[in-house]
């Protein structure tokens, strides 16, 4: 064999060689950035777990519902104040009814987190809560209360009966659609 030819196949041996050794590193090189990827993706998604029970705990510390109990408290308590309310007005006793509007509105934003249920219709068994019109007259209520309260005290009676009939206006149009039947 001519020093050539040997020469030739030296030649293509080392390439052959180097070829491989470089497919080799690649592939290594590949797995070592997938496992990289792998633990990134492994350390967001911790990330996110994390963010999540936040998220979780935060709720619970907002969104925490009345109970049936505390919803009748809510309710008499407004009962209450809206028929000391009446009394006082009638003896034009401004501070006593601003202090009865007020106990009205307090209670209006407490029942935001009434846990009861659509009673009848399409939205039966969502939460009342949720609904548009169910909060459209606490909302109501509750802005008619402190209208009230901001009249009584500078005795603008006159307001003071405008208010009071919106504010009236909502216990009945919401009782009608989500009060339940009075259980035994
Ligand atoms: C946005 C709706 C809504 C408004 C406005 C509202 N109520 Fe109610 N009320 C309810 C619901 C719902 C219940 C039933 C609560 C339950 O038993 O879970 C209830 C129950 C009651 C009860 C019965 C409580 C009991 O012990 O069972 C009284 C009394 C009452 N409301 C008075 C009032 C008065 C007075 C007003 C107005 C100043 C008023 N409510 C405004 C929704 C409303």
């Amino acid at each position: 064999m001519s020093y050539r030819v040997i020469a030739a196949c030296l030649l293509v041996f080392s390439l052959v060689f180097a070829g491989v050794g470089l497919i080799h590193a690649q592939t290594v090189k590949g797995k070592e950035d997938a496992k990289k990827e792998d633990k990134k993706e492994e350390k967001k998604d911790e990330g996110k777990t994390d963010e999540g029970k936040d998220e979780k705990k935060d709720d619970e510390k907002e969104e925490k519902y009345l109970t049936h109990h505390e919803a009748e408290e809510t309710m008499e308590a407004m009962e209450k104040a809206w028929n000391k309310l009446k009394m006082n007005l009638k003896n034009k006793r401004g501070d006593v009814v601003a202090e009865q509007a007020d106990i009205i509105a307090d209670h209006a934003a407490k029942f935001r987190k009434y846990d009861g249920e659509v009673l009848t219709g399409d939205e039966k068994g969502k939460k009342a809560r949720d609904q548009k019109d169910f909060k459209e007259w606490l909302d109501k209520l509750e802005e008619a209360a402190k209208e009230i309260s901001k009249q009584a005290n500078k005795s603008k009676w006159d307001k003071v009966d405008e208010a009071k009939e919106k504010a009236g206006d909502t216990c009945g149009a919401c009782h009608d659609v989500y009060q339940p039947e009075e259980e035994d």
